[in-house]
């Protein structure tokens, strides 16, 4: 988790301001969402493997919240922030072609 959270600084300390820069942002906070997914998954199996039946339900509760906010961010990514970035590289090419 350390190792992600260190990636997503240098996303935003060597990116620009703008769509790409909060692309790459939204890709790490994907990361981040997608080992909490991974870590909550193990941990919900090992309960039910334990027979802990409430923890596992708690477990599960907290792996379904980490699917949603992933589903989110995707959203976003999708909907907004890739459209952007295109246009901006877009942008950029235009200006070094002249
Ligand atoms: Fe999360």
């Amino acid at each position: 988790m350390e190792g992600l959270i260190k990636e997503a600084e240098e996303i935003m300390e060597e990116c620009e301001e703008g769509a790409m820069r909060d692309a790459g942002i939204i890709s790490a906070g994907q990361k981040v969402e997608h080992y909490e997914i991974a870590s909550y998954g193990t941990l919900r199996q090992f309960a039910e493997t334990l027979g802990l039946a409430d923890a596992a339900a708690l477990l599960e509760e907290t792996l379904n919240e980490e699917k949603v906010a992933d589903e989110k961010l995707t959203e976003v990514a999708v909907s907004a922030i890739n459209v952007e970035a295109s246009e901006e590289e877009e942008t950029k090419t235009k200006k070094s072609s002249k």
